[in-house]
């Protein structure tokens, strides 16, 4: 199973309908579809055959315990290339990112902000949105990103990195629209943060999502997680044990108890 057989020459821009195929019965059309990847670090396996699909403006909670796999599919999605995906495909608005690098997937329309958020040192918090401008797609002005976040604004000329930890994801989230994207994914955006603070980045991701923007959340804080998303997808193992609703896992204990222990 670790051959590679992803053709990354580009070539043809259709997409297959995979709605058929995809964990439960879908009635739009995917907006992101995410079909059956596996991926590896090195000889380890570690995304199992990873299907689902996302529709246009909605929220997606991707969660499981630590070590599920969530980071790695986001990686994979994101085609960083670690783990590398060896087999599947991953289709964003018709276009086929598995045969994408990273750049270009990005230019596609996907945004990936990281665990640790990559503020870029030595830059203030404007350097570090004019610098996700200098290639097109642009997306959001600075201004347009200040008004979302005035914390952002006030601090436009303090150095990114020693913003507060809330403030770094808002200047990451920022950054992330700064270029055009379709597709925003966030790994644990409220890591250590306070409620309040979580609060704040909740409520524009619920302004994101009225722009049109499709979000994919990991989160640890489930609980919070499902109740700001539509739908919700559980790992285990690296494979998805869990596609539906994000109000079903909310009501379902069993659920929770088996795969998130909340
Ligand atoms: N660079 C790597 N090399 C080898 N194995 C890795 C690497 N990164 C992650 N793994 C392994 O892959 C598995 C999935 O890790 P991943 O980071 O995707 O999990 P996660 O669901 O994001 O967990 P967490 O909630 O702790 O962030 C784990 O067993 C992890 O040890
Ligand atoms: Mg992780």
């Amino acid at each position: 199973m670790s051959h590679l057989d992803i053709d990354k020459s580009g070539g043809r821009y259709e997409r297959p309908d995979f709605s058929k195929n995809a964990n439960q019965a879908e009635t739009a059309p995917a907006f992101l579809a995410v079909h059956d990847i596996h991926a590896y670090y090195g000889e380890s396996y570690i995304v199992q055959g990873v299907s689902f699909n996302v529709h246009e403006a909605e929220i997606l909670a991707l969660l499981g315990r630590n070590g599920a796999g969530k980071t790695s599919t986001l990686r994979a999605i994101a085609q960083i290339g670690s783990p590398q995906m060896t087999h599947g495909e991953v289709w964003l608005d018709h276009q086929p990112l598995h045969r994408m690098s990273s750049y270009e997937a990005s230019r596609a329309g996907l945004a990936l902000v990281p665990e640790d958020r990559r503020i870029i040192p030595g830059l203030t918090v404007e350097e570090n949105i004019f610098l996700a401008q200098i290639a097109p797609p642009i997306g959001w002005s600075a201004e347009r990103i200040y008004e979302l976040f005035p914390r952002l604004g006030e601090r436009r000329k303090q150095e990114g990195v020693t913003l507060s930890g809330g403030e770094q994801q808002m200047l990451a989230i920022g950054r992330a629209l700064a270029r055009d994207i379709k597709v925003l994914l966030l790994d644990e955006p409220y890591e250590g943060l306070a409620p309040v603070i979580v609060d704040e980045i909740e409520k524009t991701l619920n302004i994101i999502k009225e722009q049109g923007i499709t979000t994919i959340l990991v989160e640890q804080n489930a609980v919070r997680a499902l109740k700001l998303a539509d739908r919700a997808v559980i790992l285990d193992t690296g494979e998805v044990v869990y596609d539906g609703t994000a109000k079903e896992v909310l009501e379902n204990e069993q659920l929770r108890h088996d795969y998130l222990a909340i």
